[in-house]
């Protein structure tokens, strides 16, 4: 959460940051600064609750000078309210130091009473102070040494970005648990949380490391471990495009990264089933540890943790193998019973969520194997895990996770047919057809954004309910989960998923004409008996609106609206059945009128626990 900007160069700093800090404002937007170093020495700051729109607001009433350095951050709250007072950047007492922050120190509170007592006042109710205020005390002219000094007292996780008065020239990185990339531009470099935001200023990029830090100038980058030890960073050159971080005519991210669904599953299947054949390159994991692994355990958060729910019922099928799914915030903290026959798949876009990162640390230091499925290349996730399986769904912006999300499910496809096949718990011939089934997925997710007008009837027609339940059976209760996640995020709609059998044991309370109930009824098993579920809330007056299979005459019968998927294999269905839900959630926010990619309260990656 929170994202930093940073500058050195010849050119106007307070222009660049605020440029780049809008390509990060999907991290948080309660409220942003920016400060910087002018020519006569000074070090002015300018900071304003809410969008950066608001920040751009008071830097027309009070400009900022030229200035070669200077540092911005986009908030999402976590130490005090999303006030003026509590933006960052926050500055010492003297007003000579200035410090961006993403992260959260943990022993803030300790820190603040010995600084108080050494006579420093504090102005904000953030835990990011203390830091401007302990680089304050312990700076002796040479800022580099203050910064070193001022991370070993700190406890938490944190990337951040400081400048002094007294070196008009240079700005200090600085990253532990929160990440931060160094930007190499050409006599001028940038620091940022993310790559995207300095993507149409340079490709080339230093992945800052857990305990390193930076000392940045225009035309020098010098990086060092926290204990002092200069280290030759490597140098990446980043290969996605600057249009992935553009919108490209669509009026969203989300709405937009919904439509990139069908061409990223195909480049996945290119490159995964080259010839029909299975290249899980990245596992890392022999066929033998395959062959004789006793348990998976998949952990995770939000739309990743649905994925890994589809996960669960695709290796159980497939591969006859126990698997558990924890959501990373839970397992992290009850003793899971874990040793060296479980393998762990980690799920993560970002590859930098919190939980997600300490539940694998957890996992790992009982001794079981990891493996993630992760989107972000080079993140911390993909660095801790034994193995990586890259979803490569391109950049993902918009907070409501949509193409991350069959991008994963797409890999458990794949790693349910390859454990399959070393395990020898499926027919040969069961799996060629799950594969050539796989490949047509693409072009019916084509043809259901095709049907992009009906959705969006369905949906303005619905906008008006004050709560949704969705309800879904074996491998679609996860679809369930993940459409009301969906719903609730950007429209705020209190929403609701269900496994549909678990109706009768307390939900059905709620079912009145004043509710709308989404039921995932393709065509499966369980189809029976997801009808005698609709008959259920029918007779209780309740609106339903049904996804269901095309082709299937009988539906319309018992329900309000259907929304239909093309008919596939019943193990694959989560893949066709979500894209309605994520179009249907996306037209209700944009009807009431919401900020659909930066929705409230919401940040796109959650680095704090
Ligand atoms: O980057 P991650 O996949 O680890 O993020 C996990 C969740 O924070 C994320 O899926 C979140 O629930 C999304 N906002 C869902 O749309």
């Amino acid at each position: 959460m929170c994202g930093i900007i940073g500058y050195v160069g010849p050119s106007d700093s307070t222009p660049i940051l605020l440029a780049c800090l809008k390509k990060l404002e999907y991290r948080g937007y309660d409220s942003s600064g920016v400060g910087v170093l002018d020519h006569h020495s000074h070090l002015i700051v300018r900071k304003s609750k809410g969008k950066i729109k608001n920040l751009e607001e008071v830097l027309k009433g009070e400009p900022l000078p030229f200035s070669n350095v200077g540092i911005s951050h986009t908030r999402w709250a976590t130490h005090g309210l999303p006030t003026d007072i509590n933006a960052h950047p926050h500055v010492n007492n003297a007003g000579t130091i200035a410090v961006v922050h993403n992260g959260i120190i943990e022993n803030y509170a300790p820190l603040r009473e010995k600084l108080k007592k050494q006579g420093c006042y504090f102005v904000s109710q953030t835990d990011t102070e203390v830091i401007a205020h302990l680089i304050s005390v312990l700076y002796k002219g040479d800022l580099k040494q203050a910064v070193q000094k001022a991370i070993a007292q700190l406890k938490g996780a944190f990337a951040i970005a400081v400048i002094s008065k007294d070196h008009p020239d240079l700005m200090i990185a600085a990253r532990v648990g929160s990440p931060l990339i160094i930007g190499l531009g050409d006599k001028e470099n940038y620091i940022a949380s993310d790559v995207p935001a300095i993507l149409d200023r340079t490709r080339r990029v230093i992945y800052l490391k857990d305990g390193q830090m930076a000392v940045i100038t225009m035309d020098k980058v010098d990086v060092f471990t926290f204990a002092g030890q200069k280290v030759t960073p490597k140098v990446d050159t980043v290969s996605f495009t600057v249009s992935a971080a553009q919108k490209e005519g669509y009026d969203h991210f989300m709405l937009k990264e919904i439509h990139e669904q069908p061409q990223g599953l195909a480049n996945m299947l290119k490159n995964r089933l080259p010839s029909g054949k299975l290249n899980l390159e990245g596992l890392d994991v022999s066929d033998k540890v395959l062959a004789s692994v006793k348990k998976i355990t998949v952990i995770a958060c939000g739309t990743a943790y649905h994925a890994g729910l589809v996960g669960k019922y695709i290796i159980e099928d497939l591969a006859r193998l126990t698997t558990e799914v924890d959501t990373s915030s839970e397992f992290r903290y009850r003793n899971a019973i874990i040793d060296k026959h479980t393998l762990v798949v980690a799920v993560s876009q970002s590859g930098e969520t919190a939980d997600t990162l300490a539940a694998v640390r957890e996992a790992k230091a009982k001794g079981a194997k990891i493996i993630s499925i992760c989107n972000v290349v080079g993140s911390s996730l993909a660095r801790e895990s034994d193995g990586v399986l890259y979803t490569h769904a391109g950049l993902e912006i918009g907070v409501a996770s949509t193409k991350a999300y069959t991008a994963q499910l797409m890999m458990f496809y794949l790693l349910g047919i390859k454990l399959a096949q070393v395990r020898q718990t499926a027919k040969p011939a069961r799996l060629k057809d799950l594969i050539k089934q796989l490949q047509r997925v693409p072009d019916h997710q084509k043809s259901l954004l095709e049907q992009k007008a009906a959705i969006l009837k369905i949906a303005e027609a619905n906008s008006h309910f004050g709560c949704f339940l969705y309800l879904g059976r074996n491998i679609n209760y996860p679809t369930a989960l993940e459409g009301a996640l969906k719903l609730k995020e950007i429209s705020y709609i209190p929403a609701e998923g269900y496994a549909a059998g678990e109706m009768k044991h307390g939900p059905i309370a709620l079912i009145d004409e004043y509710r709308a109930v989404v039921c995932v009824a393709v065509q499966s098993h369980v189809y029976e008996k997801m009808i005698s579920n609709i008959q259920e809330i029918r007779a209780r007056k309740g609106n339903v609106i049904a996804v269901a299979t095309q082709g299937d005459k009988d539906i319309a019968h018992h329900v309000d609206y259907v929304l239909t998927v093309p008919a596939i294999d019943e193990l694959l269905t989560p893949l066709l059945a979500i894209i309605p839900l994520q179009l249907m959630a996306y037209y209700v926010a944009v009807k009431r009128g919401n900020d659909v990619d930066q929705p409230r309260n919401l940040a796109k990656s959650v680095t704090v626990e």
